[in-house]
């Protein structure tokens, strides 16, 4: 039988996790890559089909959708979503896909100042118009957000900087995303899900205190929690390979999106789908133990 779940944007962080829990439960899988390369290689190795596509190449969504009846669309943080989202909505539609699970943000509402958070209240809506069978997830901070804004500086020189001390947000574990988006996926009964709007978040509200004493534990080294100025802040992550330049741009919202409390929020989403409690931010910290003790000997 050939795979009728598509998973896109398939090397990334939430859609490699969103494919092993598949896996494991013995569904089949097609993904779209952008590039055919090691990462792709890796994946047929484990048995999925794989195709090479981009979201703004209509006819490479023809391919890859065709006979699907359940996909994942996740769009990179980068420019265009509106379009791709489009582009996908309307190709889902042309070959009768009865569910899109699009990757969306939490407190991304009407009001939000950020053009990047507005794009995934224009998809929400693209994927509503286009009758799609649409499914929303809208997580809070992800955990590897944090490979960029404090590894660096913890493994330098035991410090966490951030612009707002008052700050407060939940942080999800990225497999938390992926066996949520999995579970949606495989799941017979369709009609529990299509139109909600799912809010993922993590085990419980963080804030950059909090942050530093999680790593300062997992390290057994004081980790001291900086605030900092906005501007400050920027200028020190905005070069780590993990914020692209479409991210560094929109730093300045991020962090104002995140000091208006639009992450301030826990739920039960992760708990009602998967059946366990949301992963830590500790455990997260705990698998990627060497990037931040790199410095630290
Ligand atoms: N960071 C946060 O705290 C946060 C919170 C809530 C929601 N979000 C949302 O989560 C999304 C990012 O999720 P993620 O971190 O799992 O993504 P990710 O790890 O950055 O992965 C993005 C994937 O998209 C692929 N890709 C890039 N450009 C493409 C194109 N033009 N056509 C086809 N594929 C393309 C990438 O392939 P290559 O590797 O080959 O480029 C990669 O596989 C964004 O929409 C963001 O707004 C983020």
């Amino acid at each position: 039988m050939k795979a009728e779940i598509l998973i896109t944007g398939a090397t990334g962080t939430t859609s490699q996790y969103a494919i092993q829990h598949l896996l494991d439960k013995g569904v089949k899988v097609r993904a779209m890559v952008r590039t055919i390369d090691e990462r792709s290689e890796a994946l047929k190795a484990r048995g999925v089909e794989v195709v090479q596509g981009d979201f703004l190449d209509v006819n490479a969504l023809r391919t890859a959708l065709d006979g699907i009846k359940r996909a994942y669309f996740l769009y990179p943080f980068k420019d265009h979503l509106p379009k791709a989202a489009a582009y996908f909505a309307k190709v889902a539609k042309e070959k009768g896909v009865e569910m899109v699970v699009e990757m969306s943000q939490m407190g991304a509402n009407e009001d939000t100042p950020s053009p990047a958070t507005q794009n995934h209240v224009i998809a929400e809506h693209i994927f509503e118009w286009a009758n799609v069978g649409a499914v929303h997830i809208r997580p809070g901070l992800f955990a590897w957000n944090y490979l960029g804004f404090a590894a660096p500086t913890v493994a330098d020189h035991q410090k966490f900087y951030y612009p707002d001390a008052e700050a407060k947000y939940t942080i999800v574990h990225p497999k938390d995303i992926g066996e949520v988006v999995a579970e949606i996926l495989s799941d017979e009964n369709k009609e529990k899900h299509i139109g909600k709007k799912y809010d993922i978040s993590g085990d419980k509200i963080y804030s950059g205190l909090e942050v530093a004493k999680d790593i300062s534990d997992l390290l057994h080294q004081e980790i001291e929690f900086v605030p900092v100025t906005v501007d400050q802040w920027i200028d020190a992550v905005k070069e780590h390979p993990t914020v692209n330049p479409f991210l560094a741009k929109h730093l300045k919202e991020f962090s104002s999106e995140v000091s208006d409390g639009r992450f301030n929020k826990t739920t039960d989403v992760v708990k009602k789908i998967t059946g366990h409690e949301p992963r830590s931010f500790k455990a997260y910290i705990k698998e990627h133990k060497e990037v931040f003790e790199t410095a630290i000997a």
